[in-house]
């Protein structure tokens, strides 16, 4: 795994999901820490990214995992916070670029948008696969110094 310690968290929306990705990490011994939700009732997706954007800050290296219905709502609330690059994948390719290219330390995914098989595949992208650095550092310092 590309990261020091992993975080997931999801709103009512990715509960499904977060369950099952909780799972697939635990049976390769992979330590995963769960922000909740811890059942079913409705709860509001910025609160969550929040606690998962909160637990990475001052954490070098740490990463997170963030569902909710369509990945959108959780993926804006957790860039609010200029030490989070979140990345809203639908494929292993999205999964993959967004480490590669921008050094994601987050994925979103959309419990009703893709099915169980493709997120779990994106999860095993996002955390195979390495930041390229080279001509990609430079662009993803820009994102950490905006706004201007
Ligand atoms: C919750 O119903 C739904 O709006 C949420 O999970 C997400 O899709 C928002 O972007």
């Amino acid at each position: 795994m590309s990261f020091s310690k992993l975080y997931l968290a999801s709103d009512h929306g990715g509960l499904t999901f977060k369950a099952a990705i909780r799972a697939h990490l635990e049976a390769q011994n992979i330590v995963v820490e769960d922000l909740g939700p811890h059942d079913t009732a409705s709860v509001d997706y910025p609160d969550y990214a929040e606690n998962l954007a909160l637990a990475l800050r001052d954490q070098e290296g740490a990463g997170g995992i963030l569902i909710c219905g369509s990945g959108i709502g959780i993926s804006i609330a957790a860039n609010r916070h200029p030490w989070v690059r979140c990345a809203l994948a639908h494929d292993e390719t999205t999964a993959r670029l967004c480490r590669e290219h921008n050094d994601a330390n987050v994925l979103a995914l959309g419990e009703r948008v893709i099915g169980l098989a493709t997120a779990l595949a994106c999860v095993d992208r996002f955390l195979d696969t390495t930041f390229e650095g080279g001509r990609h550092q430079k662009r993803v310092e820009k994102l950490t110094a905006l706004p201007k």
